[in-house]
């Protein structure tokens, strides 16, 4: 009996690729087995400030109840936001997750995430509060190994400390200096499970996992409470079960992504027609980062992509995508 979580991504884990991924779940999920979602992070000044511009990030159906990721901001305003987020659409998720872990340039340029983690005792004040700001929704961090292999000692302690606060910790095993390759330690992951001052609070492995056995596998060797997959599950929703998918099945999954991908959420709002189908071209365009990735170690996968560069309407997209598979 497996917890399989799909790790919060930018970009990524939006409300398709997350009702795809828990249909193929459905379908071809181990008996037992759970997965687990999450929201991509949503910058919470930005949502304070004009909420219609990023709540997109945390759009959901009833049904995924994901952990609503949210980063950005300083105390004030992410306890403001969380409350608000709660209050407001508590029923639609199942907890609510401060990324402390985000290496991203346009993030890292702004000193927020280094600063949480170099100044990790204001951090720790920062989870305290937010946690007991939340009256029924579960408070989460997700968070990395470290700053760097010097940082990991006192990376170790702050997570101790912070999981008095915490239902659940997801430690990506890599450092900050690693980015998103290279080893996971795991020692450090479960080092750091073991020694929790809050026993009861869940912890899930993350980083490089790459196929549904070895989440089985690490998640039972290394006795944590899940397994967290990112990359590895872009165009790969079936790695949550152990089900590999033929490609008549990946056909039918990805055109069905793609059509969930374009239609327009309910927040959208278009100045006119042209508006409209330039983000909805925009889409399209979007879409093929999950194509290249479903289509991956297809032979002759690699000249096709090119092909579809310069493509930019909805109908031939599909018309070359059903051709090549
Ligand atoms: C494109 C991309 C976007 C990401 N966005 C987020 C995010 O919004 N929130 C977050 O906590 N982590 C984010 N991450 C980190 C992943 O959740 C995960 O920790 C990381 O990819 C390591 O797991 P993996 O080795 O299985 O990919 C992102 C990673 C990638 C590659």
């Amino acid at each position: 009996m497996a917890t399989l979580c799909f790790a919060p991504m930018d970009g990524i884990t939006t409300m398709a690729t997350r009702q795809i991924t828990r249909e193929v779940f459905q379908q071809y999920g181990k008996p037992g087995d759970t997965l687990k979602l999450w929201t991509e992070f949503m910058n919470v000044d930005g949502f304070l400030i004009n909420p219609a511009k990023v709540a997109e990030h945390l759009e959901t159906t009833p049904e995924q109840q994901p952990i609503a990721q949210i980063f950005w901001g300083n105390e004030e305003t992410l306890i403001k936001a969380a409350v608000s987020i709660e209050h407001t659409y508590g029923n639609l998720f199942s907890g609510i997750e401060l990324n402390t872990g985000c290496p991203s340039n346009a993030v890292m340029k702004c000193g927020w995430w280094s600063e949480l983690m170099k100044n990790k005792k204001k951090t720790l004040t920062i989870i305290k509060h937010l946690s007991a700001s939340l009256q029924r929704l579960p408070f989460s961090i997700k968070a990395r190994a470290g700053l760097n292999d010097e940082d990991l000692p006192a990376q170790q302690e702050f997570l101790i400390e912070a999981s008095q606060y915490c239902s659940s910790i997801s430690i990506h095993g890599r450092t900050l200096k690693q980015l998103y390759g290279g080893e996971a330690n795991w020692k450090f992951i479960q080092q750091t499970k073991q020694r929790l001052l809050n026993p009861a609070c869940l912890v899930f492995w993350n980083g490089g996992i790459t196929s549904y056995n070895q989440a089985i596998e690490y998640q039972e060797r290394y006795g944590l409470d899940g397994v967290m997959i990112g990359q590895a599950a872009i165009g790969n929703p079936w790695i949550f079960t152990p089900h590999q998918p033929s490609n008549a099945e990946k056909l039918e999954v990805i055109l069905k992504h793609l059509e969930l991908h374009l239609t327009p959420s309910s927040r959208m709002h278009f100045s006119g027609e042209e508006e409209k189908a330039d983000r909805l071209r925009h889409r399209l365009v979007e879409f093929r980062k999950f194509l290249f990735a479903y289509v991956k170690g297809i032979p002759g996968s690699r000249e096709w992509k090119n092909s579809l560069l310069s493509i930019s309407d909805y109908d031939q997209m599909k018309a070359e995508i059903c051709k090549f598979l």
